[in-house]
């Protein structure tokens, strides 16, 4: 070893006395053989034996952007005052790539490669010499990937956000990321738009880097990244362009080696009340629909139960509180502006509907951290006594279809509920005539075609894309009605389905549902023409068809070997497609949920 070189401990700082799980690596005298090889590759880097033997915490940044990954691309960046804030608190950082998922390139589905991600970094934790890491989030999967390893290796992580895009604009009026496809898609449809004028249009809506500006699968995800905990106080809902982003990741960069020296791991953070206060501040924020699919992965790698029925339970009650896109008006910069998360917590605070007392990663309580948060902006954040919509969360719903499936219910209209009422006196149960189509080609291709008879009493259903039918589950369920009803001024039709739904849609869909029909699901035996009856008084979805005929319906699917889905294009997706949870269990790959703290010493 070249003699410039520190020895081993002589600088080490009056640390906490706690031993670095990095020393097992780098300075280890019961196996001075691997040791050295260990270290000359890291020295090789140009790191010095004094900064890797002086029992400083090594700070992984599971870096989550690079070029596939547009919405994430600026923690590229970012990661530069994380690397800083890291070394003023007396840390070494160690950046390393996270597989990329990027919602809107990744084919067939972005969501296929969640747990993938997840995979790879729970590798990464575990077989390398960290002792903390920083999980750089953004766009819609990459903040449950980072959050299902960080919950299953249990080594000490923050999660810090990319931060939302700038507002976008067009022709003086904000355009929201994701949410003006749907309304793109329609003034196409209705020819008020050509080719060039729709992609213009979806364009504005993305001025600058960041995740999604509206309260789409990122803005939900990044803001009960906080709520449960994981981030600093305050950093969801800062735009990636903004100054304070780049001193929030100084200050995150800080706050993870005093983590690592207070041993503040992920099960300190992740408990039962912290998804209470998620699930409650989903409904909140008008959080998408697929916030109970990524939270119930987390919690089942963390080894705490949470039920897809606990949604409603804890959440459909909450109003909602932030008039963000596609529910309402404002986007990313205005919510920010508004007090972000720390404003709709204090409001849940006041009605008592916050546990307080849940630990959050600057060492203090959500309560205490939320304590003095104001709306600075009451446009953009309600006050709890004033909401936007008073039930605001989800509704679980079973019946013959399914066992289980989620809608939002603050989304059915007046009008909606009169075209579809089956009982002037139950405004709450509907029937409608189904249309069926085995998945999203199938719906391209005859949506529009007058020969399916699609009327304003119909109701959209699409399977086979659910989490083995169609990959990592498609988010395809919100279907626009054909174009002749459109222009008839008919905007939506409810929708059933396998699969998932863009949180930047605001369709009345029942989705999610559990079990899919590529593994004998209801759906499978369902037909077009069949009546289903939606009754959201008891949570009841029921095709309207005898015993006898469902029971000869399931022989012949029995006979006729199962619901057929699509060949496997990649490794990945045969694997998947063989291990993989339901979306009400969190699509989880089942064998992975029993490795659970597996970093602990
Ligand atoms: Fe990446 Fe919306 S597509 S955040
Ligand atoms: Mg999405």
């Amino acid at each position: 070893m070249p003699s410039r070189d520190h020895t081993p401990g002589q600088h080490a700082p009056a640390e906490s006395g706690r031993k670095m799980r990095s020393r097992a690596w780098f300075d280890n005298p019961d196996n001075a053989d691997m040791t050295a090889l260990y270290l000359e590759r890291y020295l090789n880097y140009g790191f010095t034996r004094e900064e890797l033997q002086s029992g400083k915490p090594i700070i992984g940044i599971a870096q989550t952007g690079s070029d596939l990954s547009p919405c994430n691309r600026h923690h590229l960046v970012l990661a530069e005052r994380l690397r800083d804030g890291i070394r003023t608190a007396g840390g070494i950082p160690i950046e390393f790539p996270v597989h990329p998922i990027q919602e809107t390139g990744k084919r067939p589905t972005a969501s296929l490669d969640r747990n993938l991600a997840y995979l790879g970094l729970v590798e990464v934790l575990y077989g390398y010499p960290l002792d903390g890491v920083i999980l750089t989030i953004g766009c819609d999967k990459t903040t449950p990937a980072c959050l299902m390893a960080a919950a299953t290796v249990n080594l000490p992580a923050i999660a810090f956000s990319v931060g939302p895009m700038l507002n976008g604009w067009y022709k003086g009026e904000r355009t929201g990321s994701g949410t003006i496809v749907w309304k793109a898609r329609q003034l196409l449809a209705a020819g008020e738009i050509d080719y060039q004028g729709f992609i213009e249009l979806v364009a504005s809506s993305a001025p600058s880097t960041g995740y999604c500006n509206t309260m789409g699968t990122a803005t939900t995800m990044n803001s009960l990244a906080e709520a449960l905990g994981m981030q600093l106080p305050g950093s969801a809902a800062i735009p990636a362009p903004y100054r304070e982003r780049q001193q929030m990741a100084y200050e995150t960069g800080k706050r993870i080696v005093e983590m690592v020296r207070e041993d503040l791991k992920p099960s300190d953070i992740l408990t039962k009340k912290a998804f209470r206060n998620a699930i409650r501040v989903n409904s909140a924020i008008g959080g998408s629909t697929n916030a109970p699919i990524h939270i119930n992965a987390i919690a089942k790698h963390m080894g705490v139960e949470v039920t897809v029925q606990e949604w409603q339970d804890l959440g459909r009650d909450i109003p909602l509180l932030v008039n963000l896109q596609p529910a309402g008006e404002y986007l990313g910069e205005d919510y920010h502006h508004a007090g972000g998360v720390p404003a709709v917590v204090k409001q849940l605070m006041n009605e008592g509907l916050i546990d307080e007392d849940a630990l959050t990663v600057n060492g203090k309580t959500i309560g205490e951290n939320c304590r003095n948060a104001t709306i600075e902006d009451d446009k953009v954040i309600k006050t709890f006594k004033n909401p936007m919509v008073d039930k605001a969360g989800f509704v679980v719903l079973k019946g013959n279809i399914f066992d289980s499936a989620i809608m939002k219910i603050s989304v059915i209209s007046e009008e909606f509920r009169q075209r579809y009422l089956s009982d002037p006196k139950d405004k709450d149960a509907f029937v409608g005539t189904a249309i069926v189509f085995d998945g999203p080609e199938d719906y391209h291709h005859r949506i529009d075609d007058p020969a399916m008879k699609i009327d304003a009493q119909s109701v959209l259903v699409i399977r086979g894309v659910g989490p083995v039918g169609y990959p990592g589950a498609a988010e395809v369920v919100n279907m626009r009605p054909p174009a002749y009803l459109i222009k008839q001024g008919i905007s939506s039709l409810p929708c059933i389905g396998d699969g998932r739904q863009s949180g930047t849609s605001g369709s009345p869909s029942i989705l999610n549902a559990a079990p899919e029909a590529a593994v004998g699901g209801g759906l499978a035996i369902l037909k077009t023409g069949d009546k289903i009856r939606v009754d959201l008084n008891t949570g009841e979805v029921n095709m309207l068809v005898e015993p006898a005929e469902l029971q000869a319906r399931r022989d012949a699917l029995k006979k006729a070997g199962g619901y057929p889905f699509p060949e496997h294009q990649t490794p990945w997706q045969e694997i998947q497609r063989g291990i993989v949870d339901q979306l009400n269990e969190g699509m989880v790959l089942k064998p992975a949920v029993k490795y659970q703290r597996i970093a602990q010493s």
